[in-house]
């Protein structure tokens, strides 16, 4: 290799954010903690308390909230198992992409000797006393089924005879093997939380909540993770802040409350073209027999359907009228709709949220084809979109999920909720001119000199103590240097050290706004900037 291609691979390789994934930095940073800062004040003025759950959790616990079915738990979800045995899994790998020679009696012995070697650590390992291998049916059938499997291939090498019969018996064992190798499982399967409702309904649960005074009321904030194809305003880490209602029943007013704490926060926040959207999607008893019916009416117009739509027609047809496909648009518009097949409970519900609302003067429209692709809502959904988003114009979604805790195995509950997609909010907030400009520094020290080096510390100490954000460059520079820097970073002053200023105890204070300097005591100076503060000078 030539001296010129090694230095070119020597070049130690470029990192950069994953795909989907991405930095924020300041100043934008500044008015994600001004969303942040709003959203605990509002939240706490509707009597809600922070919660902060764990960013991985069983991926079980997805699967059954959010359901099997869905995008997100069917294809989104960042899953791995949790486990100490990586050799194991290795050896698994070894066995499962084997392929002993059938024609030789040594390379089968061979494989049964590793088959053996991995029966015993897997026995070794579902009796670990500190983290074991979890005794699943699965794994513990594996188990049983592997030990046999070796029996007999020891059996077979007994009376190996190259005869074909005993060969074929072989291919196929080795096919079996592999089979039952696949299905066990180290350790649990986890998953980076793609939403939060499902933790906090566990967290309810696990803390026996349901002993607190009902309604719970929690709110969170942070990154939730989903394998979605990014463009503007989607992300595969992004940003949710959410809240969610659980027990004390299902009284419209609760729902209407909810409703009503984001169009307060959004508000506080000035966010542009606020439009929320309501549905009822009704409950077990009456959705069912609108989704067939749905479903029949779909199959008539079968054809004229794009592949997406025909497919949901089978796993799920509340889905098709999602649709933003042109060419569906006037085959979903002639479809039943469900809000004339809820049931008298259910139709009672939403007559009731719709009235809470107008009582509480929050604006929304009626859309009967909100039907949210998340398998826990029943009753109330509804969305929010913005202005300044394009095609990902949902800056929050929600609704109720009664028997949510009950199906993750806690009491009977009720519950209403939603998330805001923060990327989103903040995204729509900087196209309508409302992120805060650059934030520049109250005051840059510009000192010369070890003794006013001294005194530049003590200024700095006692300047920050004050609330003024101050830079002090950590080595001298001359004046000019300093004021030039002063300037780049938008300070608002720059205060002067020299020798004669720390001699003479005045110390001199530049507006850089407008190049006016004076001098004063250190006390006149800190008395003078707060009041310069104060008047948001
Ligand atoms: P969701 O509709 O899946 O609901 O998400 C809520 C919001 O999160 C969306 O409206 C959107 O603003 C934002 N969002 C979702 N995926 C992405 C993404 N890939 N990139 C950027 N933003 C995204 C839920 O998550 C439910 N847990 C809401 C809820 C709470 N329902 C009841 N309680």
């Amino acid at each position: 290799m030539s001296e010129g291609a090694a230095k070119k691979e020597e070049k130690p390789r470029k990192f950069q954010a994953i795909r989907g994934t991405r930095d924020l930095l300041p100043p934008e940073t500044a008015l994600w903690n001004r969303v942040e800062q709003t959203a605990h004040e509002v939240f706490g003025t509707f009597g809600f308390g922070e919660i902060r759950v764990p960013i991985f959790e069983p991926t079980e616990l997805f699967a059954r909230a959010v359901g099997g079915e869905t995008d997100i738990v069917s294809k989104e979800m960042y899953s791995f198992e949790d486990h100490d045995f990586s050799e194991l899994e290795k050896l698994r790998t070894v066995l499962v992409f084997r392929s002993p020679d059938v024609f030789n009696a040594h390379s089968i012995s061979l494989y049964r000797n590793q088959l053996a070697e991995f029966v015993k650590a897997l026995e070794a390992g579902l009796k670990d006393p500190e983290k074991p291998i979890p005794a699943t049916p699965d794994n513990q059938r594996a188990l049983t089924d592997l030990q046999a499997q070796t029996n007999s291939i020891e059996l077979m090498l007994q009376d190996f005879k190259n005869t074909p019969q005993v060969l074929q018996r072989f291919d196929l064992r080795v096919e079996t093997i592999r089979q039952t190798l696949r299905v066990i499982s180290f350790g649990d399967v986890l998953s980076l939380r793609p939403e939060a409702t499902a933790s906090v309904c566990r967290a309810y649960i696990e803390h026996n909540m349901q002993q607190l005074p009902q309604p719970v009321k929690l709110y969170y904030m942070g990154p939730m993770f989903r394998r979605e194809r990014p463009q503007k305003g989607r992300y595969r880490q992004f940003y949710q802040i959410g809240a969610e209602v659980l027990g004390g029943g299902d009284a419209p007013a609760i729902d209407a409350e909810v409703i009503e704490m984001v169009m307060t926060f959004f508000d506080r926040l000035d966010l542009q073209g606020v439009q929320l959207d309501i549905n009822s999607i009704g409950d077990r008893n009456c959705r069912p027999k609108y989704v067939e019916l749905l479903r029949a009416e779909l199959l008539k117009v079968k054809d004229k359907l794009g592949p997406d739509s025909q497919r949901r027609i089978e796993t799920n047809p509340l889905r098709v009228l999602d649709s933003k496909l042109e060419s569906e648009q006037g085959i979903i518009a002639k479809l039943p709709r469900i809000a004339d097949h809820l049931c008298e409970e259910c139709a009672t519900h939403y007559a009731a949220v719709k009235h809470q609302l107008e009582m509480r003067g929050v604006f929304f429209r009626e859309n009967w084809r909100l039907v949210r692709g998340l398998d826990y809502y029943m009753r109330t959904t509804f969305e929010i979109t913005a202005q300044g988003l394009g095609s990902q114009n949902a800056v929050c979604g929600g609704g109720r999920y009664d028997g949510l805790v009950e199906l993750l195995g806690g009491p009977p509950t009720k519950g209403i909720g939603f998330a805001i997609g923060e990327d989103r909010l903040i995204l729509s907030l900087q196209e309508s001119g409302k992120a805060p400009a650059q934030q520049g520094r109250d005051v840059y020290i510009a000192w010369m000199g070890e003794r006013a080096h001294a005194t530049a510390i003590r200024a700095a100490k006692d300047l920050r103590k004050a609330g003024f954000s101050v830079e002090l460059p950590p080595s001298e520079q001359k004046f000019g240097k300093a004021l030039g820097q002063a300037d780049k970073l938008g300070a608002k002053y720059a205060l002067i050290l020299g020798d004669n200023e720390v001699s003479e105890g005045l110390w001199t204070l530049k507006t850089l706004a407008d190049g006016s300097q004076a001098k004063y005591t250190e006390p006149d100076l800190l008395e003078h900037l707060r009041k310069q503060k104060a008047l948001k000078l």
